[in-house]
Order: structure tokens, then sequence, then C-alpha cells
């Protein structure tokens, strides 16, 4: 394998951690994006319970916290993140309803079946897998709950060969927008609403910063071959949206789950 075609999988943790440490997000997205998301949910109170999952520094948790009254526990795998998380939560005065935890979303999550109110998370049930998460995750919200989730999608039923073996070997789930809708459907939840991310979402929102961050993370590796061959992996993926996005991106996908009887498994 070439170094530029490594995907993300293919680096340690922690060198993947301080890369995206200097970014206020960690994928597509936009705060924009975030409540035009939230605007489908209508269930929220000062009462509300949230779950953001796979959070990374937290960049939606923030917009969230700014416009639900509700109490947010956002978790994710990396400590570090976490940390800047429960900073940015004290900055912004949110720090007795927004809380950051170090938690795995593949293992039992830390709560009540059936206590959530929203399930969040961006850019992120790829690690679980979208199928997985969609069906493992339904049991910690109440019946009427919602789930709102981001995830890439294909545009097109057929593709070049290049951004397909891409796609196969960082994340083989990815799947049409309707196959996706599916899914949800399958799983338990009332598709409430799905919307495509707009390109800047990627280009300002999230190439923009990774280059400053790509310059901060090499000056202080000089020298580390792992560390370029993730920057350049990085600029790699830019590359590779820039020439194809016409055929995948990100999706947003609003859903409420239902009572289980309603659908046949
Ligand atoms: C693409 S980033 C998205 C972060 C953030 N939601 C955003 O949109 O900026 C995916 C996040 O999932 C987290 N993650 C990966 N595996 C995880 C796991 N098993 N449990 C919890 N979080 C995980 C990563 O640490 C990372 O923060």
């Amino acid at each position: 394998m070439s170094n530029e075609n490594k995907t993300i999988h293919d680096f340690d943790f922690s060198l993947i951690c301080d890369f995206f440490s200097n970014m206020e997000r960690q994928g597509p997205g936009s705060p924009d994006v975030t409540l035009k998301a939230l605007s489908f949910i209508d269930n929220l109170t000062e009462t509300s319970l949230i779950a953001d999952i796979g959070c990374g520094t937290g960049g939606q948790t923030m917009t969230l916290a700014k416009h639900v009254h509700g109490k947010i526990t956002a978790l994710d795998l990396f400590p570090d993140f976490i940390d800047i998380l429960n900073r940015n939560a004290e900055h912004l005065g949110v720090q007795n309803r927004v809380k950051g935890i170090v938690a795995s979303m593949i293992n039992e999550l830390p709560f009540e079946e059936e206590s959530l109110d929203l399930i969040w998370s961006e850019g992120a049930i790829y690690n679980i897998g979208f199928e997985r998460g969609l069906k493992e995750w339904r049991k910690y919200l109440k019946t009427g709950g919602y789930i709102a989730v981001s995830e890439s999608s294909w545009f097109t039923d057929e593709r070049p060969t290049e951004i397909n073996d891409f796609w196969v070997d960082a994340y083989s789930e990815i799947d049409t927008i309707p196959n996706q809708i599916a899914k949800i459907h399958k799983a338990g939840y009332l598709p409430v609403a799905t919307f495509v991310f707009p390109e800047t979402c990627w280009t300002e929102n999230y190439f923009a910063p990774k280059l400053t961050a790509t310059k901060i993370f090499l000056n202080s590796h000089t020298g580390n071959k792992m560390a370029e061959e993730l920057a350049a992996s990085q600029s790699h993926e830019e590359v590779l949206y820039r020439k194809y996005k016409e055929f995948y991106g990100y999706t947003f996908f609003i859903a409420k789950k239902v009572e289980r009887n309603s659908f046949n498994n």
C-alpha cells in the first residue's frame, strides 16, 4: 500500500489524537448543519437527557449546549479530546449540564435503558458501524426519543474505481441514502428528516482548519515518518474529495424511536 493510500485505521491512536486535537471539529460539519438537524427535534426540555456519542473535542456539543437546555453527556474514546471538551464547557459556563466522559461506543453505554431523549452522533457512528450502532443504541432511547447521526453516503449507484476502492477499504458500510434510510426504518425508527451536507462543511469547516492543524502537527513531529504519513493520508483525503465530491459526501439522518411491534423484526 502506498503511504498516501493509508486510511486513518493504519495509524496509532496517540498520533491521530495529537493531529486532531488542534481542530475544533474532527470531521466535516458546521454549526449551521448541527442546528438544521436540531430543528427537526421537538421534544426537548430542561430535563431532557442527551448523549453525544463520538463527540471528539465537542465542536457540535457546544453548539447543542447553546441551543438546548437539557443535560448532555458527551463520550469519546480519546481522553485528550474529552479534556478539551470539558475545558470548553467551562469556558462556555455550561459545565453543570455538559459533561464529557471517556467511554467506548462499542461497549455497553453508561446510560439506563429507555432514559435518553436524544442521541446525537456526528461523523462517528462508522466506528461501530451504521446498522449496529442504530440497533444497539436504540434501547437507551425513550420511545418517541430521537437519534440524529451523520454518516458518509454514496450519491450514485455506481462510481469510479479509485474512490470506490478507497471507501471500501476505509469503511465498507458506506451506502446510498435510500439504503441508509431503509436501514434506519428496519432498526425500529421512523425516519424524520435527511439532508446532505453542503460542500462548505468539508472545504471551509474541515479541510481549511486541517491545513493549519497539519502545519502545527508536522512542526511538533519533525523527522517522524509515521507522522508524515498520517499528514499525507489526510491531504490525500482532500484530493479525493475535490475530485469525486459528486459521488459521495456526508448526510444527516434524523429519526424517531417507535415501538418495535409496528415492525417485522
Ligand atoms: C470523525 S470524528 C468526529 C468527532 C466529532 N463528532 C465531530 O464531528 O467533530 C470520530 C470520533 O469518534 C471517536 N471514536 C472512535 N472510536 C470510538 C469508540 N470506540 N468509542 C467512542 N468514540 C470513538 C474518535 O475519537 C473521534 O473523536
